[in-house]
């Protein structure tokens, strides 16, 4: 019957009193987060309509060429969260330095950190592009927020989550008591439970990387991917390549199936050794989200999630998806096969 599904609202009281985290005011932030991501979805929906695709013709901090739709996602999500009233300061993949909320405005101790934009160099080709999200709680005594309130391990997250907007728009989140999937339904602007506690499979039956960059791996990696290129499932069948280049559909395929993602270390730019993926934003997010869903994840050595940040948009490599498979990987890259 209509109008019986779950809202991320009342789920998030229904839960409230099992998450210490998901109080009334991570409510709030979650509402502004999802207010964003219906204004970016609806933009993204109409994207080959209006002059929204293709570049702004600048740079960002990461050195990469800004898509006029990630400026727009970035806008939206800073100018929302600044008036969430529950949040200190942001860190954004598209700014180089932290955000903090102007004193003028209400703020209360959330810290936020976002991709706006993931994938973005699919959206002129129409691919499932997605916003990541990482919230934190500020622990310093300190008046003022400095980066050393952002530099913290995944594993202190309150919350992470990302939207992915592709057939459907969804939001997958977790507090630290499981994952659950929310589908945007348009008719009413609502996001209702579709995947209620997602769970990943213990071993899969896909590996996901871009090939392309063999050339560029140690040795190491190179066994670890040939490992998956030559394994059998329990079926007897070769393992499925696959490899969409936005790591929210990626993500969210590898969640839902299971097998393994992995960004290995490369060579292919001097300045960027550690890989592409950037642990604060995108990294440590997923991994524990993956982890909520009885995953794993790591950088090849250990638990992303125990890893301390020491800059704002590091990146790591990333080896993440079902237990199994993210182990066996792990040992290969230890030398341990
Ligand atoms: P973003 O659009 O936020 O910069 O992220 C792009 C990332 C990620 O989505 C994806 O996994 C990766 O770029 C693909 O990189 P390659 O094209 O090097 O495979
Ligand atoms: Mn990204
Ligand atoms: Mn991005």
């Amino acid at each position: 019957m209509e109008g019986l599904g779950i809202t991320v609202t009342e789920h998030l009281l229904i839960h409230q009193k099992e998450s210490p985290a998901a109080t009334g005011r991570l409510t709030r932030l979650l509402q502004e987060l999802i207010f964003g991501a219906k204004i970016i979805s609806r933009e993204v929906n109409k994207a080959g309509l209006v002059d929204i695709m293709g570049l702004t013709g600048e740079v960002n901090v990461q050195g990469e060429r800004v898509r006029k739709l990630d400026d727009f996602a970035n806008h939206v999500l800073i100018y929302r969260m600044e008036r969430s009233g529950v949040i200190c300061a942001m860190a954004s993949e598209e700014n180089a330095d932290i955000i903090t909320v102007p004193e003028h405005m209400s703020r209360e101790d959330y810290i936020l950190i976002f991709d706006p934009l993931d994938g973005s160099s699919n959206i002129d080709a129409n691919v499932n592009i997605g916003t990541i999200f990482s919230i934190h709680r500020k622990v310093s005594e300190r008046p003022y927020i400095t980066l050393d309130d952002f530099l913290r391990r995944g594993s202190k997250q309150v919350a992470a989550g990302y939207f992915i907007y592709g057939p459907s728009t969804m939001l997958v989140y977790t507090t630290g008591k499981g994952v659950n999937g929310f589908t945007l339904d348009p008719s009413v602007g609502e996001f209702l439970l579709s995947h209620r506690n997602i769970t990943i499979p213990e071993i899969g039956k896909i590996y996901s990387v871009n090939e392309a960059y063999t050339c560029y791996w140690d040795e190491r990696t190179k066994k670890t991917v040939n490992y998956f290129k030559s394994q059998k499932t329990k079926g007897g069948k070769p393992y499925a390549a696959r490899y969409i280049g936005s790591f929210v559909a990626d993500f969210h395929r590898n969640l839902l199936y299971g097998g393994i993602f992995m960004y290995p270390a490369d060579k292919k730019d001097p300045a960027k050794p550690r890989g592409k993926l950037r642990l604060l934003c995108e990294v440590a997010p997923m991994a524990y989200i993956i982890e909520q869903a009885g995953g794993a994840a790591t950088d090849g050595e250990q638990n992303i999630l125990d890893i301390k940040p020491s800059e704002l948009h590091q990146r790591v490599p990333v080896f993440l998806g079902s237990k199994l498979d993210v182990k066996k990987a792990t040992d290969i890259m230890q030398g341990k096969h």
